[in-house]
């Protein structure tokens, strides 16, 4: 099964998570029952049961097809250990970055980012993937000459983006956790339990700030403005969460909307700066920030199956 050792390694994630589902193509009409905007496919939702399964490599591009005869056979690959070596690199200079001059800040922003609670890494996973995808072109005989492609400038600026992409998203959970009042996050205590509310909202703060220069120093000023709507995004969807009328609540356009601005809209809108940076056409960003956004709303209903077609098309017709 394609993705079983990737999949199980990620076994413990709660029910909720994004994993939590199979996504089968052949999946009957009544899993296909709430018609809106976001379902373009038929989807099993099992809720965190079962093993799930999914062609994404070859959405990613990264399966490897080996034909024999006239029929093609894919092999198993664990998306973790295509990226680990990059991941311990990404997560290294994480823990560099969020280095600050006062101690008692320094230890508070570096609180999930020490070994052991840096979390599943899934969105540094899924955009170096996508990366990796994107790149292709370089590794084209008319781009030959450009080098290792992991070690070319590019490389690094989509690494960046991997990077910012988490000091975002952490930032986000320690401003939850004060609104939520948590006790627990990463299975160990919040930082808003261990060192108050008034420190874990400057955290949050100070890595914002430091995805800020971050994301300035990769003088782009397209990718600026996606990840500058993600946060205001982010601040959206929270509000939503915390003023949903009751006849909202019951609203399944309400919570996918909600749901884009809290939980999608950072992953799509990094996934396509990736593709921004990569070179890549306006069509090939969008179909990235596509693939980003149903990845997230693949929990309930998601068009990952039409992404997925647009995206062989594309390539077959190059
Ligand atoms: C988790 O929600 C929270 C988020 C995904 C985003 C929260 C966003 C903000 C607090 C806005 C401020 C943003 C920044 C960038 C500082 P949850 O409570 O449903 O999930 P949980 O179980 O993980 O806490
Ligand atoms: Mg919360």
């Amino acid at each position: 099964m394609l993705f079983s050792r990737g999949f199980s390694r990620i076994s413990a994630i709660p029910r909720k998570s994004l994993f939590g589902f199979i996504l089968s193509r052949s999946a009957g009409p009544s899993q296909s029952a709430f018609s809106n905007q976001y379902v373009h496919s038929t989807i099993k939702v099992c809720g965190g049961r079962g093993t799930p399964s999914w062609s994404l490599p070859s959405l990613l591009g990264l399966g490897r097809q080996i034909h024999q005869s006239s029929s093609v056979i894919e092999e198993e690959l664990d998306p973790f250990s295509l990226v680990a070596d990059e991941l311990s690199l990404v997560a290294n200079r994480l823990r560099a970055m969020v280095v600050a001059e006062v101690p008692k800040l320094a230890s508070a922003a570096e609180y999930f980012f020490k070994l052991g609670v840096e979390g599943k890494r899934f969105r540094p996973t899924v955009l170096l993937l996508m990366a990796t995808a994107l790149n292709v072109h370089l590794l084209e005989p008319a781009a030959a000459g450009v080098g290792d492609f992991l070690t070319t400038e590019l490389r690094t600026r989509q690494q960046s983006i991997a990077e910012i992409t988490e000091m975002i998203h952490v930032a986000s959970l320690l401003h939850d956790d004060v609104l939520d009042d948590a006790d627990k996050r990463r299975g160990i205590g919040s930082l808003n339990a261990v060192m108050g509310n008034k420190l874990a909202v400057l955290a949050g703060d100070f890595l914002l700030s430091r995805a800020c220069v971050a994301l300035a120093a990769l003088k782009n000023t397209e990718v600026v403005s996606l990840i500058a709507t993600v946060v205001e995004n982010l601040v959206i969807g929270e509000t939503m969460q915390m003023n949903a009328s009751s006849e909202q609540l019951f609203s399944m356009e309400y919570y996918m909307q909600k749901t884009y601005y809290k939980t999608a809209s950072l992953i799509s809108n990094s996934c396509k700066a990736i593709a921004l940076l990569a070179g890549q056409t306006t069509e090939v960003a969008m179909l990235a920030f596509e693939y980003g956004k149903n990845l997230v709303c693949i929990l309930v209903y998601v068009s990952l199956p039409s992404t997925h077609h647009k995206l062989q098309d594309l390539h077959a017709s190059r």
